[in-house]
């Protein structure tokens, strides 16, 4: 089967922004002037995903906001001959995106069994707005790809340096069964460097079979307390193959403060409104240093 639906979970409570989260999700942050959760949603288009639920917590409103039509403010730009910006805002709206509620974060793996009835029994994929990937095929893609020959979940996955292990779900790779396409033996959460059996990492970009639902309902909570995807998903790995994939292209890490500026200084670098000035600006800041 096809796979046609996506999971963007952005329910987290996202305390490495306070308190610029304390009333907004992390995943509206923007970078320069969209946020990244947008970003996301284009990855989604961009790989022939037909439908997306977004798991949303307290701060939900900003988020239908950004994806709802608003007429006001159409009107406005409208009247005023502001094209291009119009054309910006209307972007967002016409994609079939749904929301349903976590009541509490009680992690991962609990945000996306609230997409149980969403998904059915189908194939899907699970997409994180801490993580901005680009590469010539978007991820997603790429792990539909995988899937269309395997028929089997799959997980992008990244190799990180060592000391890094204990912030990332990390894989235990058996045979490279086809080029970047790995056997996994299992998964662990966030082990500490002197346990962690590789570095290679999960990163936000999940292909999961339905049958992660079973597991998820009766999952425990792990480390921190929380209901974690990756516990389930080394559990549904003993029953049915589970891949990794790993990614060759450029990620950014918005979940943190350094990621986040180095995804705004890069995207600058590219936007064509600020390009020009901002690498005269970097120019003449590091000769200051
Ligand atoms: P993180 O653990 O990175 O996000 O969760 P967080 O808890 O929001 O952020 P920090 O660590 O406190 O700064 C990874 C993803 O899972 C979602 C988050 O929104 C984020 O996209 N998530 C996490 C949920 O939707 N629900 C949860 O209960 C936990």
């Amino acid at each position: 089967m096809k796979v046609r639906k996506a999971i963007i979970p952005a329910a987290g409570l996202g305390t490495r922004f306070l308190p610029a989260t304390k009333a907004i999700a992390k995943e509206m942050l923007p970078i320069i002037d969209k946020p990244t959760i947008q970003f996301i949603v284009e990855e989604a288009i961009a790989s022939g995903i037909e439908d997306i639920l977004i798991v949303t917590g307290k701060a939900k409103r900003p988020i239908e906001d950004h994806f709802d039509a608003n007429l006001e403010l159409e009107q406005n730009l409208s009247s005023k001959g502001k094209d291009e910006l119009l054309a910006l805002v209307e972007e967002t709206t016409g994609i079939n995106i749904h929301f349903i509620r976590q009541k509490r974060p009680l992690g991962l793996g609990h945000a996306v069994l609230q997409a149980k009835a969403f998904v059915g029994n189908e194939p899907f994929v699970v997409m994180l707005g801490d993580d901005i990937m680009e590469d010539d095929v978007p991820l997603t893609k790429q792990l539909m790809n995988a899937y269309d020959q395997t028929k089997a979940s799959a997980l992008a996955v990244m190799e990180i340096p060592h000391e890094d292990t204990d912030k990332y779900g990390v894989v235990s790779p058996n045979e490279e069964v086809s080029e970047g396409l790995y056997d996994v033996n299992h998964f662990v959460e966030k082990p500490k460097p002197e346990n962690a059996p590789s570095n290679l990492a999960i990163i936000g970009r999940y292909l999961l079979r339905p049958e992660i639902f079973d597991i998820l309902e009766h999952q425990e909570p792990g480390l921190g307390g929380e209901i974690q995807l990756t516990d389930a998903i080394d559990t549904l790995n003993k029953t049915q193959r589970v891949f990794a994939h790993e990614f060759k292209g450029k990620r950014y890490d918005v979940g943190n403060k350094m990621g986040m500026l180095e995804a705004n200084i890069e995207y600058g670098l590219t936007h064509p409104e600020v390009k020009d000035e901002l690498v005269e600006y970097l120019k003449a800041l590091v000769a200051t240093l």
